[in-house]
């Protein structure tokens, strides 16, 4: 919540610094000074605990799995954030031997924090959340995210979106996966998917896979996560465009 005062006191802010670290893949001197915020009390409080956040993450730092470990990223839609459009958190998870126990995402905009305890389920503002009902993905609100290099090689990645286009209700992309997943949970979407996330875009979900199916992990960046009950059609859906989709010729 502090994190969400500090996105706030600066969002909009005429001084607000945007660098690049990529063509399209921005950073803020606010993403930066919240987690370097948060390591500094992370390493007051937990000395012995490990933080894989999204500004100062170390080469092979993902490899390693430490027993006690922060997963941190200060602002969750910074490009979103850098343009002034009110859609970002920040998003929080403790892991214990590479799983995960308790996660907190903040929308500051919307004042909505969003809780998981391993095996507790969701809670918005203190209320337990429930999925949606919808079964069937003609009937469903999809929502998914695209990685900083979707640019390169965007053919495959808008074909699936176009594929689901023709398939689910409607499908909408906000820019920070944290709230997506979050919103998952809250039933406001059947499903998200995207592939090439980082740890720290990812905090929860009612039942979550990979993309293809396989069981999630954290640092394999493949996310398909649902209300459970479109979970198998979407994969369907996903495997049927892989069997069949081919990159078109010269690309
Ligand atoms: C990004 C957002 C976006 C997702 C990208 C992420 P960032 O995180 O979550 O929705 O599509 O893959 O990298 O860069 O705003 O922290
Ligand atoms: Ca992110
Ligand atoms: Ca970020």
């Amino acid at each position: 919540m502090h994190a969400g005062r500090v996105q706030m006191a600066h969002f909009g802010a005429a001084d607000l610094q945007v660098d690049k670290k990529g063509t399209i893949d921005l950073v803020t001197n606010i993403d930066v000074a919240i987690e370097r915020e948060f390591r500094a009390l992370i390493a007051e409080r937990f000395p012995d605990h490990s933080v894989l956040g999204e500004e100062f993450e170390q080469a092979g730092q993902w490899d390693q799995i430490p027993e006690y470990c922060w997963v941190f990223d200060p602002i969750d839609g910074t490009t979103n954030y850098a343009h002034g459009l009110p859609i970002f958190c920040c998003s929080v998870a403790l892991e214990i031997r590479g799983v995960p126990v308790v996660a907190a995402v903040f929308d500051p905009n919307r004042q909505e924090l969003f809780t998981a305890e391993r095996g507790q389920g969701a809670r918005l503002n203190g209320k337990p959340l429930r999925v949606s009902s919808s079964s069937a993905l003609i009937d469903s609100l999809l929502v998914t995210g695209f990685h900083y290099n979707v640019q390169r090689d965007p053919a495959e990645l808008m074909a699936l979106f176009t594929t689901f286009i023709t398939r689910a209700r409607a499908v909408r992309r906000l820019g920070s996966a944290a709230l997506d997943l979050c919103y998952v949970a809250a039933g406001r979407f059947e499903g998200f998917w995207e592939e090439k996330l980082h740890p720290w875009d990812v905090a929860g979900g009612a039942r979550v896979s990979g993309v293809d199916g396989s069981a999630y992990s954290s640092r394999s960046g493949s996310v398909l996560a649902t209300n459970g009950h479109v979970h198998d059609e979407m994969l369907a859906v996903i495997r049927e465009f892989h069997a069949t989709w081919r990159q078109p010729s010269g690309s």
